[in-house]
């Protein structure tokens, strides 16, 4: 692996808690071994402008919110976010490493909110046009195990306040996609200990590395 010809969008998915985070260092420092110009990102979020917005989803308030104001804020951050950093990132050959992106939108929005799949296919059509992922690496984890982990690491943010018949939704909506297109999405057991999760996702760059 030398040149850089071309730019990858690489996604994180997954529910809380499954080593998201933690595995973005893993990725980012595997990056810089291979000399690969990356840029790290997030969602909601990525730019002041939609981290903002990620600020006004993630608080907990005391007025409810209604599922669609909270997909259109969603979409209205990847917006601001696709096309400040992303697209510019990409024309640039760097890859993206983004923690959360549109899966993670039909995960919670569709699968946990119930919110009409088509929509959200409309918006993502809308603010998207063409542009998907390469590659999606999704930790797959028993939602119980997840938010126990994630519990040790700060405070419940609105979305982790939800029920587990929530989060079961959102594992079962994020497990689906992967079932429905293999050739876009890793599967990786997030359950394992840490050094077998980041061996199978060392595999996964290789494979992407070498798809130039
Ligand atoms: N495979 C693993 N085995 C055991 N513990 C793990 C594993 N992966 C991550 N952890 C631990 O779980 C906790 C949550 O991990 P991390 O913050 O990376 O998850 P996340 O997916 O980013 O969570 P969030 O959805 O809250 O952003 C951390 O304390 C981390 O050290
Ligand atoms: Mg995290």
């Amino acid at each position: 692996m030398s040149q850089q010809t071309s730019g990858k969008f690489i996604t994180l998915e997954g529910g809380e808690g499954v080593g998201k985070s933690t595995n973005l260092r893993f990725i980012t420092e595997w990056l810089e071994r291979q000399g690969i110009e990356f840029v790290q990102t997030r969602e909601p979020g990525g730019t002041p402008l939609a981290e903002q917005l990620r600020t006004l989803l993630l608080e907990k308030r005391e007025e409810s919110v209604d599922p669609t104001a909270e997909l259109l804020m969603v979409f209205a951050a990847r917006a601001q976010h696709l096309n400040q950093v992303i697209k510019p990132a990409l024309a640039d050959g760097k890859w993206v490493i983004c923690d959360r992106f549109t899966d993670a939108t039909y995960a919670y929005q569709g699968g946990g909110r119930g919110l009409d799949r088509a929509m959200i296919g409309e918006l993502e059509q809308l603010v998207q046009g063409d542009l998907r992922p390469d590659r999606v690496l999704l930790l797959d984890l028993d939602p119980k195990i997840g938010l126990q982990r994630a519990a040790a690491t700060g405070e419940a943010d609105r979305f982790e306040s939800e029920q587990a018949a929530f989060f079961r939704k959102v594992r079962a909506a994020y497990r689906a996609r992967a079932e429905a297109a293999p050739d876009r999405y890793a599967l990786i057991d997030a359950s394992l200990p840490l050094q077998d999760v980041q061996a199978h996702l060392a595999r996964e760059l290789e494979a992407i590395a070498g798809d130039q």
